[in-house]
């Protein structure tokens, strides 16, 4: 079956989990999908996992449409959502190019990180046929700008932003949200006022679908892990198609993420 954004938004009305993973490849694209992740991220988080950068900052389109092709060779019906990288949405022009790229290379769905100010050009997405999911909450991005990857949310004032923020681009016509790193509480108050499929990483059980940056659900991050990851390897004898299923199925029957990944 092939898994579309009118999938994740019927999952949503049948309060059903869907799970989400990052890959870069063909190889583990195959494998995400065969283990039934509903969706392949091709992260900008590449700049980090893949490439060794401390941040996302550096990575380019080229490098974003290079990976997002891999994973279309090797995807068997996962949504293929690819992210718009550093500074893709400074101009209509970079945002829509970048899109073009994108999609062209074989994604489903581009993400996009940032606010309300990226309403615009989630209208002109939609207008050209694009699905369009906004990361919101810690933008991994926007790292120099936050002075840290710190947790979003937490103060009134900013949950309130948050929250409008999110009405706004769904108003604009985003299909999907994506919260990273928010508070379980303010999390709940935005999935409450949005219609849309909300996607969490560090944001509680409470989403309707997760998603993790493979090499952390694997164990194979070098660094400080953060809170909100589990390590699915771990009870799975070495072998990865076991964990992959294992962190399907925990997001699916909502055992992942619990309390100790939560903010
Ligand atoms: O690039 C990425 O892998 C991401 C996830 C952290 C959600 O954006």
């Amino acid at each position: 079956m092939q898994v579309t954004v009118r999938t994740l938004q019927q999952y949503k009305e049948e309060g059903r989990k869907f799970s989400a993973l990052t890959a870069y490849d063909a190889t583990f694209a195959h494998q995400v999908s065969a283990a039934g992740i509903d969706v392949i991220l091709v992260g900008d988080s590449l700049g980090m996992v893949l490439q060794g950068h401390d941040s996302t900052v550096p990575v380019t389109v080229e490098h974003m449409a290079y990976h997002t092709a891999a994973v279309a060779r090797g995807n068997q019906g996962s949504l293929i959502m690819a992210d718009l990288p550093f500074m893709g949405a400074a101009t209509m022009e970079r945002a829509l190019d970048a899109a073009h790229a994108l999609m062209a290379a074989g994604a489903n769905m581009i993400k996009v990180e940032g606010g309300a100010w990226l309403a615009d050009t989630v209208m002109q997405y939609k207008r050209n046929g694009i699905s369009v999911c906004v990361h919101m909450g810690l933008t991994p991005q926007f790292v120099n700008a936050f002075g840290g990857f710190r947790v979003q949310g937490r103060a009134e004032d900013d949950a309130q932003r948050l929250i409008s923020e999110a009405q706004t681009l769904v108003a604009a016509g985003a299909d999907v949200i994506l919260l990273e790193c928010v508070p379980r509480a303010t999390t709940q108050r935005i999935i409450a006022a949005v219609s849309v499929p909300v996607i969490g990483i560090g944001a509680g059980p409470e989403c309707d679908g997760q998603v993790l940056v493979m090499h952390d659900a694997l164990g194979f991050t070098p660094t400080r892990v953060p809170r909100f990851v589990h390590n699915f390897m771990a009870n799975s004898n070495g072998d990865i198609a076991t964990a992959l299923k294992a962190y399907d199925s925990a997001v699916k029957d909502g055992t992942f993420p619990a309390d100790e990944h939560c903010f």
